[in-house]
């Protein structure tokens, strides 16, 4: 079987993306833009500007990708794009673009699912010789815990022929759990995105401080019984809720009169370009580092258990923990701990590789590729687009 280089292209959120992955294992190329300086005044992603910078960025990104993999657009087997989930316009932009290289070079074009992508981003890192030989110790099913500021999904992941085949086991009700990163440093004057701030400022306070009650992370089930059979007995569902406790952030901050602290931060930090972790620690007080660090504690704490029951339930050997939030220090530690003491083997993709990048997409696509799964020219960007 001769190497096949796919070009990957995805815009779904605020990063422009693209990549290019040898035979759906080896990371050739991987350039990735970043829209946080444009989106940062206004504490989260604005859909119009994210698009706009996605029509600036995508040709100079897919060029510095190509000529890192010491590729051309002709030598190049195939192309692919996230077709969604995503915002419909910065989708539209990698899509388009996509469609037309595809057309012009009458090149193979591939929609890959972004979820699809974060979960085939762990195989990108599973050790090289064990990738080479095409076997590692993946078992299927297994189960996989999309965890991103979009997205809070738990899947099992069941070989299909050539290709995966998922079913969704459980997500969030509300918030996603790196929505809650970033509306709590929001709230705390820390900046966007607040994820990373949060992971390199929660090892300064105390995760004992601040008591969450389980109840504030915990919501009630508003779902319907099934209409065709109301005495149906589902299978459990391992459904995640965080705006409980981003509420009881507030609270705490209300109680505890932070407000006039916080501005302060807000105003000092706005004026430093790149603020770095000496900055941060500089404009925060001993109260506001053991709140971050109790709130990142209990969030961890959430999905680490939830995913294990499923685990338990579904009787899978092997997880994966993918997206944003799974470059948290804290999460992957507390899931290697605690994966081990239940002997289920557990893989992240690489910090990089964790948040928004083309190399996943590239990567998802290869199955397809060998399927000869094409997309057709007039296929659409799907903002909310699931994954089966
Ligand atoms: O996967 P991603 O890049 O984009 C989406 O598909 O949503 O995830 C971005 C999210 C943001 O909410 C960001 O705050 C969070 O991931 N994130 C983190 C960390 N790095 C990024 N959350 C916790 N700890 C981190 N180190
Ligand atoms: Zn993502």
């Amino acid at each position: 079987m001769p190497d096949i280089y796919i070009l990957g292209i995805e815009s779904s959120c605020d990063e422009t993306a693209a990549a290019v992955v040898r035979s759906g294992a080896k990371v050739v190329s991987n350039v990735v833009a970043s829209q946080i300086a444009t989106h940062q005044p206004y504490g989260g992603v604005v859909p119009e500007l994210a698009s706009r910078e996605h029509l600036r960025a995508i040709v100079p990104v897919v060029r510095a990708a190509l000529a890192e993999a010491k590729q051309t657009y002709a030598s190049v087997d195939a192309i692919a794009v996230t077709q969604g989930p995503g915002l419909a316009g910065a989708l539209l932009v990698g899509i388009s673009y996509a469609k037309a290289l595809a057309f012009a070079l009458d090149k193979p074009l591939i929609a890959v699912n972004h979820l699809e992508g974060h979960i085939h981003a762990v195989l990108l890192d599973l050790r090289e010789e064990e990738r080479e030989k095409g076997h590692h110790d993946v078992q299927f099913p297994l189960l996989a815990l999309v965890v991103s500021g979009g997205h809070t999904h738990l899947y099992l992941a069941k070989m299909r022929s050539e290709s995966w085949a998922y079913d969704n086991i459980g997500h969030t009700r509300d918030d996603a759990a790196g929505e809650a990163f970033d509306k709590v440093a929001k709230l705390l004057g820390l900046g966007y995105p607040g994820g990373p701030v949060i992971d390199s400022l929660a090892p300064h306070g105390d995760s004992r401080a601040v008591k969450f009650a389980p109840a504030q992370i915990k919501h009630r089930d508003r779902r319907k019984p099934d209409a065709g059979s109301p005495d149906r007995i589902d299978r459990p569902r391992f459904d995640f809720s965080y705006s409980g406790i981003k509420t009881a952030v507030l609270r705490y901050v209300e109680a505890q009169g932070m407000a006039a602290a916080i501005e302060a931060r807000r105003k000092a930090l706005a004026t430093i370009t790149k603020p770095g972790l000496e900055d941060y620690l500089a404009h925060c007080d001993r109260q506001t580092l053991d709140l971050v660090a109790s709130f990142q504690r209990a969030v961890v704490n959430d999905l680490v258990s939830r995913t294990l029951a499923a685990a338990r339930e579904n009787e899978v050997a092997t997880l994966f923990v993918t997206g944003g939030v799974a470059a948290n220090r804290e999460l992957r530690k507390t899931f290697e701990q605690e994966s081990a003491n239940e002997g289920l083997a557990v893989y992240f993709p690489s910090r990089p590789l964790s948040t928004d990048n083309a190399a996943m997409i590239a990567a998802a696509a290869y199955p397809k590729f060998l399927a000869k799964d094409w997309a057709p020219l007039d296929f659409s960007a799907e903002a909310g687009l699931t994954l089966r």
